[in-house]
């Protein structure tokens, strides 16, 4: 298994960083191909959580090297607090273990302040962004203007980062927003580029190396399926392509580094959405939402780890999912948080649309035109018993196989593991 890839199959945040931390002890490499610090990867070791933005969760295994790759898009700011706090507490992110690609593209402060200035003109139509400078960055990098990696280690970066600020000052100045003071940018930068230099390398290279010497390659997709830029519910999407097949591009590797690959759907038991756009299956009675998403008390609960919003949650809809696993090509599924469903009295997952009396077992164009589709549930039992303390499929109630033999049907996909909590063991592998 050189090349193995795992992708969020919703709206994001459905435990890719926990589930990558778990194949992390099989991985010689760990590398990242999309985003920025707009994503936020929770890892639970014992008493310990880490939440990852910008570098790869299997950074936390002591075993793989961790690489951020070519498609992604980096905040130095972001990056360096990020390796700062993981060796704080003794995880090693150093130049050795830490290697970030020379043709990544970077997010400055006038990105986040465009961002943020563009999503106050869009008013009610405003996309809930996390702010972190992702489409300004991306919007940049289509346009050919952008700065990358590379330009930080290269003897004219100040010149052009100036540039760059004036620049942003003069899109912000017709967006009504405030200019950026470009001295202490300049002043900040300068020191992130002297701190950068031993980490970049060509992680194409590398990685080329790493798959041709019989090693693994963990592929850690940030984001989800339903936010991808062209594939998801646009314009309420990221500005990354998320997707499977974009873990090559992002990454550098060729066609064949796809042969035999392993692509891993990680999937919430049920289905959650941050930011605005379209949830056909949101629940919208609330002692019953606040049931899936709790209160906040637990770290677990459903709430923004980059941004801290309340999530959007709703019944899994296995025809989002069917598509998911069709654009993605999953092999296998895993899914995450069944502990949460316990106790609940009936469980429904959506198997199909109905629109004017017709039936829709897949949407004719996707997330992108839900106008007048209606979810159709199969409902299930549901179950009593605590199955956080699990670790065989079964000990799991009946009930509790049945949905999960339900999901692997509507998707299409053999559910490989199963999520019952957010510590690293808390794994049961499909029977
Ligand atoms: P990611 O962005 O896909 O990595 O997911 P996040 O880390 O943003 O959100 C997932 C949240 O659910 C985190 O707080 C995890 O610790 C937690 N989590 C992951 N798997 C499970 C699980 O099986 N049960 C419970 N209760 N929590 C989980
Ligand atoms: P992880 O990797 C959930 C959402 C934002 C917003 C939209 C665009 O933790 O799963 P952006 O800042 O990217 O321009 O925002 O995408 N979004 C996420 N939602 N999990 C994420 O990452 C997300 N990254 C972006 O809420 O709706
Ligand atoms: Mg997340």
């Amino acid at each position: 298994m050189p090349l193995k890839i795992v992708v969020g199959a919703q709206w994001g945040d459905e435990g890719k960083g926990r589930i990558v931390d778990w194949f992390a002890s099989q991985a010689e490499v760990v590398a990242r191909y999309n985003g920025g610090d707009n994503a936020g990867h929770s890892v639970t070791v014992g008493s310990q959580l880490f939440k990852l933005h910008l570098i790869p969760s299997g950074i936390v295994h002591p075993r793989p090297v961790a690489i951020m790759g070519n498609g992604m898009v980096i905040n130095p700011e972001s990056l360096f607090s990020e390796i700062e706090s993981l060796e704080k507490v003794g995880v090693d992110a150093g130049p050795k273990r830490l290697r970030i690609s020379h043709a990544a593209h970077l997010i400055t402060p006038a990105h986040k302040a465009l961002d943020k200035a563009m999503e106050a003109a869009r008013g009610k139509e405003s996309i809930g962004t996390t702010g972190r400078g992702i489409g300004p960055a991306y919007t940049d990098k289509a346009a050919r203007t952008n700065l990358r990696v590379a330009d930080m280690v290269g003897t004219d970066f100040v010149e052009k980062l100036g540039t760059h600020i004036e620049s942003a000052n003069r899109s912000l100045a017709a967006l009504g927003a405030p200019a950026l003071d470009i001295g202490p940018v300049l002043d900040t930068f300068s020191q992130y580029a002297t701190r950068i230099r031993p980490f970049v390398a060509d992680t194409a290279a590398e990685m080329d190396a790493a798959l041709r010497a019989g090693q693994t390659v963990l592929a850690e997709g940030a984001q989800g399926t339903l936010l991808d830029i062209d594939h998801g519910t646009y314009p309420f999407v990221t500005s990354s392509s998320t997707l499977a097949p974009a873990a090559l591009l992002g990454l550098g590797l060729g066609m064949t580094a796809a042969r035999d690959s392993i692509v891993s759907g990680v999937c919430k038991a049920f289905q959650t959405r941050v930011g605005s756009g379209p949830f056909p299956t949101e629940i919208h009675e609330e002692s019953l939402a606040l049931r899936l998403r709790g209160t906040g008390e637990n770290p677990w609960d459903e709430y923004g780890t980059t941004t801290g919003r309340p999530r959007r949650v709703g019944w899994l809809d296995g025809v989002l999912l069917r598509y998911a696993a069709r654009l993605n090509g999953f092999t296998e599924l895993v899914i995450t948080k069944l502990d949460i469903l316990s106790g609940m009295p009936h469980i429904k997952i959506c198997t199909a649309y109905t629109r004017n009396g017709k039936i829709y077992h897949d949407l004719p164009f996707g997330p992108t035109d839900l106008e007048g589709f209606e979810a159709v549930y199969e409902e299930l039992p549901g179950w009593t018993e605590d199955v956080s303390g699990i670790r065989r499929w079964e000990d799991l109630p009946q009930p509790a196989r049945d949905y999960l033999d339900a999901i692997g049907r509507v998707a299409g996909v053999p559910v490989r593991l199963v999520s019952v909590g957010p510590e690293r063991e808390q794994i049961v592998p499909a029977g």
